[in-house]
């Protein structure tokens, strides 16, 4: 079924000037961008968006990181495009992501690892409102 994702280039890929190579891995799997806009997240706003894990030992450099300078945050839009996503991006760690994926192709370390995707379709709906209003999205 058609499915919407939430997608997030981060700062290691902006710093390198390699969104574009990272958004033409996507769209070679199959995924349409149907929002996107860059923006510099507040320590605030990483901390919302990732509050699953603030429990976790590496919740503030994660947040540093996110902070370090601009993201790029897509709505994916494509058949099966939670799980699509995934596969395109490659485990978290970079050292044992698949040949061919996104984090095993650009990503710098398990931290900094190029892109973020929603993990199931109720928590992509949750990320796509914290970053896009309804209006902002177009197929
Ligand atoms: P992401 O898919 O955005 O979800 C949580 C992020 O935390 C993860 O990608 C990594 O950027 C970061 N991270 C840093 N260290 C770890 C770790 N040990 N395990 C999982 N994620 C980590």
């Amino acid at each position: 079924a058609t499915e919407r994702t939430l997608s997030i280039i981060k700062p290691d890929a902006t710093r390198r000037n390699i969104t574009g190579k990272v958004l033409a891995m996507l769209e070679e799997a199959g995924l349409r961008v149907v929002a996107q806009k860059r923006l510099q997240l507040t320590k605030e706003q990483a901390e919302a968006f990732y509050a699953v894990h603030k429990e976790r030992a590496f919740f503030g450099d994660l947040v540093s990181f996110m902070t370090s300078g601009p993201v790029v945050v897509q709505v994916l839009e494509g058949d099966n495009a939670v799980a699509e996503n995934r596969r395109v991006m490659g485990a978290t760690n970079p050292v044992d992501a698949e040949d061919g994926t996104i984090r095993r192709t650009f990503a710098e370390n398990i931290e900094a690892n190029t892109v973020h995707g929603s993990d199931s379709a109720e928590n992509a709906a949750q990320e796509i409102r914290f970053f896009f209003s309804d209006l902002e999205i177009t197929g």
